[in-house]
């Protein structure tokens, strides 16, 4: 579910009339419900805490998926944690008001500067993801007398996810430590000064919407935990990684209900059964997915022979999930469509000079003109989060819709911001 619906004719987002938030921030715009990341958030965490009520489940929001500090705030009170993969996810988090002891940092190329500010700030977990990646965390750790917390991050090779591009358990992908070194690499741990060993994580992928793909991977970890205890190891975390999938067609009505989530819940209860561990979980898109959308002007029509293109003021450097991933994204209209209208098909694209630009391809819709707004669905997660300014365009605003309250959380980039930031070469200027 989520707090987009139409009221009087109008799309509104809780209590806000988007055509407000429009006139008054201009767009493109993102406009997030706090309600629905904060529903999505609740109805996520319960479920995981009652795996096994008593034992820890960590819930650390995947903030590459939606880092606006609105949104992270709200998190933060509702007690999430975060997981990041650099050291600006690490100040943002921590500037949102995530403790550190409730940051776990992820990532398969971390730089030494990048483990030293991590260590410093005294984050609950680093997981490792190489050879060399232990040992640096190790010396940088030693050096400033700390004793890291860290888990190994295991490749499981079972890859899963709803486009190649975002595989990532495979071992033909890049990430992760292999089950065969991970034993070798867990002994060598014990002798090195800077770091605790303290389990495992994985994560295989993203936009799963099947608990068999999970379930074969964590099926595997959990031999693992068990041959590692075998050998001496201490194995007290698992952490789960994200990749819970959501729908992207949704028919108006569709209640997500906690089908999914609930699914996953009792899986995750079935295969850690007996082994008293503290589970991590980094769920993202499932969190902010549905509760964003990408609001837009159509700017003009183009008609051709075999169709339609209705040109619209958002971009690829807006959302890019379309000219990335062949991603689909559902488009509403503003003004309520009128029921029985045919509609019009249209190849649905944005002003970037490139052809990927397209959000849509024969997408019916009610007949649009110049000026009429539209709402890209769905567009919470890894959205903003992966916007550009190519082409030279602003960074996208965000705003955060309250009840009947919004805010603009990012204001669109001014051109002085724009432009201001390169610098001439000395001999050019
Ligand atoms: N943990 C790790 C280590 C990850 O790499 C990711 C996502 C997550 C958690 C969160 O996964 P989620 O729960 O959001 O599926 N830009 C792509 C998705 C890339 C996912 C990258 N890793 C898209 O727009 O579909």
């Amino acid at each position: 579910m989520h707090h987009f619906a139409y009221r009087d004719g109008a799309l509104f987002a809780e209590d806000v009339d988007l055509r407000r938030i429009a006139d008054e921030v201009g767009t493109p715009v993102y406009v997030y419900s706090s309600a629905t990341i904060e529903r999505h958030y609740r109805v996520f965490a319960a479920a995981m805490a009652g795996i096994r009520p008593g034992q820890p489940a960590h819930v650390f929001y995947a903030m590459k998926a939606n880092s606006n500090l609105g949104v992270l705030r709200t998190l933060a009170s509702l007690g999430a944690g975060a997981d990041t993969v650099s050291e600006g996810e690490i100040r943002k988090a921590l500037a949102a008001g995530i403790p550190a002891e409730r940051i776990v940092f992820s990532g398969v190329g971390k730089s030494e500067a990048e483990l030293a500010f991590a260590v410093e700030a005294g984050i609950y977990q680093v997981n490792i993801e190489t050879e060399g990646e232990l040992d640096l965390l190790s010396k940088v750790a030693q050096a400033r007398g700390r004793h890291q917390a860290a888990v190994f991050r295991v490749n499981p090779d079972i890859g899963a996810g709803g486009h190649a591009k975002i595989t990532t358990g495979s071992s033909e992908n890049k990430f992760g430590v292999s089950f065969e070194e991970v034993h070798r690499l867990y002994a060598r741990a014990a002798n090195l000064p800077g770091v605790r060993i303290a389990g495992l994580a994985l994560h295989i992928g993203s936009q799963i919407r099947e608990v068999e793909a999970f379930e074969q991977a964590y099926a595997k970890m959990r031999a693992l935990v068990l041959a590692l205890r075998a050998e001496g190891h201490g194995v007290e975390r698992l952490d789960l990684g994200g990749g819970l999938g959501i729908p992207y067609d949704i028919p108006k009505d569709f209640d997500h209900g906690p089908g999914l989530i609930e699914a996953y819940a009792a899986m995750v209860a079935r295969v850690t059964e007996g082994l008293d561990l503290a589970l991590g979980f980094e769920p993202g898109r499932l969190i902010v997915g549905n509760a964003g959308i990408l609001l837009a002007r159509v700017l003009h029509l183009n008609p051709r022979p075999t169709k339609q293109f209705l040109v619209v003021d958002a971009g690829m450097n807006d959302l890019m999930r379309p000219a990335m991933y062949e991603a689909y994204h559902e488009i509403w209209p503003v003004a309520e469509p009128v029921p029985g209208d045919a509609g019009v098909a249209y190849d649905v694209v944005g002003p970037i000079c490139e052809t990927g630009d397209t959000f849509a391809t024969a997408r019916t819709l009610p007949a649009l003109a110049p000026g009429d707004l539209i709402a890209f669905m769905t567009a919470g997660a890894y959205g903003a989060s992966m916007s550009s300014t190519y082409n030279q365009r602003q960074l996208v605003p965000e705003v955060l819709v309250k009840g009947d309250r919004y805010a603009v959380t990012r204001p669109r980039q001014s051109y002085e911001e724009l432009i201001g930031t390169d610098r001439l070469p000395p001999w050019l200027a």
